[in-house]
């Protein structure tokens, strides 16, 4: 069932490849850059001393290139399992480089125990089933005292703007990426699971229970999007 999910969301992510970065970038106004720095900022990393991070769901490589660029000391494994959205975010890259862009399945990673110092996943967490499989692989991969930082949607349940922002995702959203993407289908299933996934309270319960500690959140963009920290202890 999972393995099947997976397929099909490698597909449609291999689909849009071609327009993933303009229509998020289109799509949120600009703001993903800034709160994917924000979520770079949370992983605290030591500014020019050597340290290995796992980007999971690297997807085009933006948050890859954002922890590199922000840390010379970063070597970065950018991990994600659709080829040509990897494809996409190594036109971005410089050789040689400080990130190695990898396929991998989240729920399954090919690192050794305790290899990273931290750990991002941004806007990934969402497509990932069952979601615990992946905790269990970056709770794994990470040293002891490693952070995992989360950026993703909160809950598109919350009423936002007096239910503006659900019309957003409901009916423009689908619209503007179907215009564009030519692909309505994965602006909708990007509406469902937003609309599907849980609040910043419940997603950090499921982290405490797969052995995270020290779980805080911060919302930004009024809780459209909110970065979750957490530490192996
Ligand atoms: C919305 S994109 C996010 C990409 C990037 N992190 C960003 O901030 O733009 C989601 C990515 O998650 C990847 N993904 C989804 N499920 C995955 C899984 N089980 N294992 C690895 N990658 C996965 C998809 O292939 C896609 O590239």
């Amino acid at each position: 069932m999972s393995g099947d999910h997976g397929r099909k969301v490698a597909s449609m992510f291999g689909r849009i490849a071609a327009w993933y970065d303009f229509l998020n970038h289109f799509l949120s106004l600009g703001l993903d850059i800034l709160w994917r720095g924000r979520l770079v900022e949370r992983m605290n990393l030591p500014g020019a001393k050597p340290c290995r991070v796992l980007d999971l769901a690297a997807g085009t490589l933006d948050v890859s290139l954002e922890i590199a660029g922000r840390h010379p000391g970063a070597f970065v494994a950018a991990a994600d399992f659709c080829l040509p959205m990897l494809a996409k975010g190594r036109t971005k890259l410089e050789r040689p480089g400080r990130i190695a862009p990898v396929q991998a399945d989240g729920r399954a990673l090919p690192f050794r125990d305790e290899s990273f110092e931290a750990a991002s996943i941004a806007f990934g967490i969402r497509n990932i089933i069952p979601r615990a499989e992946a905790y269990a692989e970056l709770f794994r991969v990470l040293k002891p005292g490693g952070r995992l930082c989360i950026l993703e949607f909160g809950s598109g349940r919350q009423p936002i703007l007096g239910g503006l922002y659900r019309l957003y995702l409901n009916r423009l959203l689908p619209l503007v990426g179907r215009v564009f993407s030519r692909d309505a289908g994965a602006y909708r299933y990007l509406a469902d699971t937003i609309m599907a996934f849980p609040d910043a309270d419940g997603l950090a319960g499921e982290l405490a229970r797969a052995g995270f500690a020290r779980v805080e959140w911060e919302k930004m963009a009024l809780g459209i999007v909110v970065v979750h920290v957490a530490v192996k202890d």
